[in-house]
């Protein structure tokens, strides 16, 4: 990456995913005078260490699930009675959006617990392993961009995580200007955002860039459940979609420290995005099919059509990855939007393409 770097000489650096983060391209780049998006390695391990964030959330009393960090199988034995089940059991590193599993009894935390740090089930991400207690609610994704000590809060969105249909990362995801109230977002600003960017900084590792906060909204309060330390996906397609300032202007003021509370402005619509996968997914699929309806769907009033898992031959669009398109519509209510998006959906077709059909439903409900 400094080798292309050197090549193109960038005005601007986004640096999106984990594993980049995680290998320290914010501070290499940043150390050779270019002008980076994002936080350092250091301040990625509120994403790129399970254990990290938990110890961190309990030294600054940020609300959070009751956990207990294992190394070995005798702490599992020795943690799994002051637990009430399920229980929740994550991997400690990176694995992709597959180190969580809830287990239904003790008996298969242990054996889930026991795998993961065994090296089996997922490598080195799963030598150190959190047990942390099940949170019952609504998921909130709560993103916000910062410059290290200050921020500036996105709307909420709600994303969708697992495949099939009926259940609330990444197959769909929505958001309407109702999904928290001000109060509210001011309250996660107050208690979750900011207490989490000045504890960064305390700890001498300045948190600069979108600090994207996954809550359990429960019974108790919002709960952090995790942190990702970029845009998360598919949230930011809809969030998106309702921003109506410049997301350059908020990336460079973040960069020299000058990011304030209002440096969003929002339109009032609904926006949901549905993620269409391969076939497969999330278990092994194939690539290389050809995508059709793309340009009829795009045609959608509100939709905008995301590439994630696509490449370009001859100017014809193949599958290349699991999470193929999101397809995301914007309307002034979310029944329209879902209308929209699902309109677009029914348009696209490549071999194997599956979506879920239920994305925004509980919230529709709700109305
Ligand atoms: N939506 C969760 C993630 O981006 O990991």
């Amino acid at each position: 990456m400094v080798a292309l770097a050197n090549r193109i000489q960038p005005d601007l650096t986004i640096v999106g995913p984990e594993l980049p983060l995680m290998l320290g391209v914010v501070e290499e780049f940043t150390r050779r005078g270019w002008r980076t998006f994002g936080p350092t390695s250091a301040a990625a391990q509120l994403e790129t260490s399970k254990s990290f964030a938990k110890e961190f959330l309990q030294r600054h009393h940020i609300p959070t699930a009751h956990y207990a960090i294992c190394d070995s199988s005798e702490q599992v034995r020795d943690a799994l009675p002051h637990f009430h089940t399920p229980i929740v059991i994550k991997a400690d590193g990176l694995a992709a959006g597959k180190g969580v599993v809830i287990a239904k009894t003790k008996d298969e935390a242990s054996t889930v617990a026991n795998e993961m740090l065994s090296g089996r089930m997922l490598g080195e991400a799963g030598s150190r392993v959190v047990l942390e207690e099940f949170l019952e609610g609504d998921e909130l994704s709560f993103l916000v961009v910062s410059d290290g000590e200050r921020v500036a809060p996105l709307v909420a969105a709600q994303d969708h995580k697992r495949v099939g249909d009926g259940d609330t990362g990444g197959m769909g995801a929505y958001t309407t200007p109702t999904i928290i109230d001000d109060q509210m977002r001011d309250w996660l600003v107050a208690h979750i955002a900011r207490p989490v960017v000045a504890g960064m900084k305390a700890e001498g590792a300045e948190y600069k860039g979108v600090l994207y906060c996954g809550l359990m909204m429960t019974a108790r309060g919002p709960m952090v459940l995790e942190f990702n330390c970029r845009f998360g996906d598919p949230e930011t397609q809809p969030v998106l979609m309702r921003l109506e300032s410049d997301l350059l202007e908020a990336m460079e003021a973040s960069i020299d420290g000058r990011t304030s509370d209002g440096d969003f402005k929002w339109s009032n619509d609904a926006a949901v995005c549905v993620v269409i996968a391969s076939g497969g997914y999330p278990g092994a699929y194939e690539a290389g099919k050809k995508i059709t309806g793309l340009e009829d769907a795009a045609k959608g009033e509100g939709v905008r059509v995301f590439h994630a898992g696509t490449s370009k031959r001859d100017d014809a669009f193949y599958t290349s990855g699991g999470r193929v398109l999101g397809v995301t519509a914007r309307a002034a209510e979310l029944e329209t939007a879902v209308q929209r998006a699902y309109e677009a959906c029914a348009k696209i077709s490549f071999d194997g393409a599956h979506y879920r059909k239920d994305i925004a439903a509980r919230a529709l409900k709700k109305d």
